[in-house]
């Protein structure tokens, strides 16, 4: 993949020489698969994951009926999640991520829709509050403790703010969970990848913000999908 990437000798060596010190093919190549399509990765950025390819599956099961549906792409990195999805759906596509890199990365990638920088919901247009249809998440989950466990690619070569979720985990889980109510439109879903181990906690989360959460498993992919409550107010 290297050769057929390099245009000359000097800079084959080049990219062998980054692989060799445990720089993740896909930034060296600059690319990852995805969803069966190319998504640009830029260094530092998280190379997305072929385990997510479940949360983009179970969105567009979810929403393949609805009209140009509202999607927010929540902790984007690539925006990998969020094309996939433009690919599949006609949807309004809003991506967003604190890491400049990453927002840099995902401006390349997400052609069919906007990508904003910043804080969570912080990032996104205020006229979007009480009006998505689903937000799809992989926040960082892995506890601060467990990053040193992790592949030299992962720990020596993607930003920590794309792995680190805080002394459990679940820090981004908590704070993505109790800020969707305000920005789902009602009986919205949040759909967020978790592990296998912290399911039981994230699906918590859901509910201590008023969510109804549902827990999905396949191989070794997790999601928690959960569905923001309809206020019925009598006339
Ligand atoms: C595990 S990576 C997932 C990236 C992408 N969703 C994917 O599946 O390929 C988590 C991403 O969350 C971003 N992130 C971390 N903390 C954030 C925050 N407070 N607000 C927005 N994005 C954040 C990181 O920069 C990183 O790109």
């Amino acid at each position: 993949m290297l050769q057929a990437a390099a245009v000359d000798g000097d800079r084959l060596e080049r990219m062998i020489a980054r692989r060799v010190v445990g720089e993740p093919l896909e930034q060296v190549l600059g690319w990852a698969e995805f969803c069966g399509m190319r998504v640009a990765v830029a260094p530092g950025v998280f190379v997305p994951r072929r385990r997510t390819e479940f949360l983009v599956e179970r969105v567009v099961q979810l929403l393949g009926s609805e009209i140009r549906p509202v999607v927010v792409d929540l902790c984007c990195g690539t925006g990998a999640i969020g094309v996939a999805i433009a690919q599949r759906l006609d949807v309004v596509l809003h991506a967003a991520d604190l890491n400049p890199d990453a927002v840099a990365c995902a401006r390349q990638n997400v052609t069919m829709g906007e990508v904003h920088e910043g804080d969570l919901y912080d990032a996104l247009p205020v006229d979007l509050r009480g009006r998505v249809d689903l937000l799809a998440v992989n926040a960082p989950y892995v506890p601060s403790d467990e990053i040193r466990l992790m592949p030299p690619e992962a720990r020596l070569h993607e930003h920590h703010v794309a792995l680190d979720g805080g002394a459990d985990g679940l820090d981004l889980h908590r704070r993505v969970a109790s800020g969707a109510p305000a920005w789902l439109r009602p009986g919205g879903t949040l759909l967020i990848e978790t592990s296998r181990a912290q399911a039981e906690s994230t699906a918590a989360a859901c509910a201590d913000a008023g969510l109804r959460p549902t827990t999905l498993s396949r191989e070794e992919s997790t999601l928690v999908e959960a569905v923001a409550p309809v206020i019925f107010v009598r006339a």
